[in-house]
């Protein structure tokens, strides 16, 4: 496929690593891509990074037509530049993008995109230790009409942000406030895909625990708020006496790339990891009886996060005395090793940018 690539006249200062946060710093570039049910994908292209026109019409400001993804370009020591897994990330687009009725991008036309985007970008990888290039692909149906349909005009476009951690305590244990009034999504729903509607669902709870010192809610099931699902930006795994638990794949949570990741090196260490229901009682029970000895969020931005703190109801108990767990470091050692290039990959989940 062509892209057209128009390099920036003015490129951007590279920021100081030790400053980067999460998100709030973009490179010189974006790319584009505009699609159409008589055109299929078309005007593929890398452009100047900034603002640009939509129309008050476009679909995506009045019926939320939106999806996207996250992963990152990670800097090695001998200064090459890698992605993790990023064909599951297509595979999880494809899935969203089918649920809302998006148009679907073929695989190998993704991984060519994305590869050359990062090449174009490969600069502004940082290489001070946990940080990286965090890639947003994103879609977006674009139908300049107001009628409520299935998506016709669509726009694809992928940007990126050198990134540090993701929370402010970095691998320290975060706190977690359970969330028994809001709930995120329900089966049947769009739970499983990765679009803008259910983040932006989840933030009036989110805002709730912040201004009680939580950094994110852990979310219970639309039905009947029972069984535990996610956290705002991770997938949850405990370790219950002995048994490494994480809630089943039901289809009203995201299917994350970093909770697969975590079960194939778990199930390799030779831990049973159970996929199952868990319910909002069998933890309490867990968690007041002392057989809670670990958990844990993991996605791509906030990598393995330890919980050191889950609140539920007003009660608040502590995990592992608020410090990391075996299970959990080795995990983090583990994914961030292979991530960076620090220990081999037998799992072959790097993808190098040639
Ligand atoms: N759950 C939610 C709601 C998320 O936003 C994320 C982040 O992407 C995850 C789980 C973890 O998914 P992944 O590991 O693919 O990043
Ligand atoms: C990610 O981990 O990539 C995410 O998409 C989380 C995001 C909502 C901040």
């Amino acid at each position: 496929m062509e892209i057209k690539i128009t390099k920036t006249a003015c490129p951007k200062e590279k920021p100081d690593s030790s400053s980067l946060g999460f998100g709030k710093i973009f490179t010189d570039h974006m790319f584009v891509m505009d699609y159409s049910r008589e055109k299929g994908w078309y005007d593929a292209r890398i452009v100047p990074f900034g603002p640009f026109e939509i129309h008050p019409a476009s679909t995506v400001l009045h019926y939320g037509s939106e999806i996207f993804e996250g992963l990152k370009a990670y800097r090695r020591e001998d200064g090459k530049v890698q992605m993790f897994r990023p064909i599951e990330n297509i595979r999880r687009m494809n899935s969203s993008a089918e649920r809302l009725c998006l148009p679907q991008i073929d695989e190998d036309m993704a991984m060519e995109i994305l590869k050359t985007f990062v090449k174009c970008e490969e600069d502004w990888t940082p290489s001070a230790p946990g940080t990286s290039l965090y890639l947003r692909p994103f879609m977006y149906g674009n139908d300049e009409t107001l009628g409520v349909h299935a998506v016709h005009n669509a726009r694809f476009m992928i940007i990126a942000s050198p990134v540090g951690s993701y929370y402010k305590e970095g691998i320290n244990p975060v706190k977690i406030m359970i969330e028994d009034q809001d709930v995120r999504a329900v089966r049947g729903g769009t739970g499983y895909a990765k679009c803008g509607g259910n983040y932006a669902a989840s933030n009036r709870a989110g805002e709730r625990a912040e201004q009680k010192g939580y950094s994110q809610v852990l979310w219970l099931d639309g039905v009947e708020r029972k069984y535990i699902e996610e956290v705002g930006a991770m997938n949850v795994m405990f370790k219950i006496n002995g048994e490494i638990v994480t809630p089943a794949l039901t289809g009203s949570i995201l299917p994350g790339i970093t909770r697969k990741s975590c079960i194939e090196v778990l199930k390799r260490e030779g831990y049973t990891v159970s996929e199952r229901l868990l319910s909002i009682d069998e933890l309490e029970k867990a968690m007041a009886d002392g057989t809670l000895e670990e958990a844990w969020g993991c996605g791509t931005a906030a990598v393995v996060s330890p919980i050191g703190e889950l609140s539920y109801k007003g009660e608040i108990f502590t995990v592992n005395e608020g410090k990391i767990g075996d299970v959990t470091q080795k995990l983090y050692d583990t994914l961030t090793g292979i991530q960076w290039g620090k220990i081999e990959d037998s799992f072959g989940w790097i993808c190098p940018l040639d």
